[in-house]
């Protein structure tokens, strides 16, 4: 398992991150994305998507849960688990298909509520809030 910390001073070195973090992600790869509320997880999954080359604008999955954006070297699928309480929530919502999917990567915030659920593998990125207000303290694990 390879650790590396990162201090992010604002949003361009959050893009500057995911071109770095790119070489590592391949069809399958699945991201956990921790980290307290307003931390900047789904400000990642953004960074991400610009650097594949998305255009479609990245939210928060509200309604959905899921939301998968096309296009680039996508697709990106993007899970938002907040408000879910547990992982029997999650057995039927038939997310294990992005759990690993099979094409594109999946990146997932609160993967604290999948369980048991949790995919082995992961690529890991914790957020911090930091000194200043755009600056943030990120830990990434990748896997063996
Ligand atoms: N360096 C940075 N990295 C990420 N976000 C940043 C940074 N600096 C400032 N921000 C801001 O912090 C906010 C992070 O909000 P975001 O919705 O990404 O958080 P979140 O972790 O997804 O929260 P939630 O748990 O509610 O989903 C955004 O307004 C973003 O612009
Ligand atoms: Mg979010």
């Amino acid at each position: 398992m390879i650790k590396h910390t990162y201090h992010l001073s604002g949003l361009s070195d959050l893009d500057q991150f995911s071109l770095e973090l790119l070489p590592h992600l391949s069809d399958g790869s699945v991201i956990l994305l921790t980290g307290e509320l307003g931390a900047g997880k789904t400000t990642f999954v953004s960074s991400l998507a610009k650097t594949l080359g998305i255009t479609d604008p990245v939210s928060s999955p509200t309604f959905a849960l899921i939301q998968t954006y096309e296009g680039g070297k996508g697709p990106l699928h993007h899970m938002d688990l907040y408000r879910l309480r547990s992982e029997t929530d999650c057995a039927s919502l038939d997310l294990d298909r992005y759990l690993p999917p099979k094409k594109g990567i999946t990146c997932i915030e609160w993967p604290d509520r999948l369980g048991s659920l949790l995919p082995e593998n992961v690529i890991q990125i914790h957020l911090e809030y930091s000194d200043a207000p755009t600056a943030r303290d990120l830990k990434l694990t990748l896997p063996d």
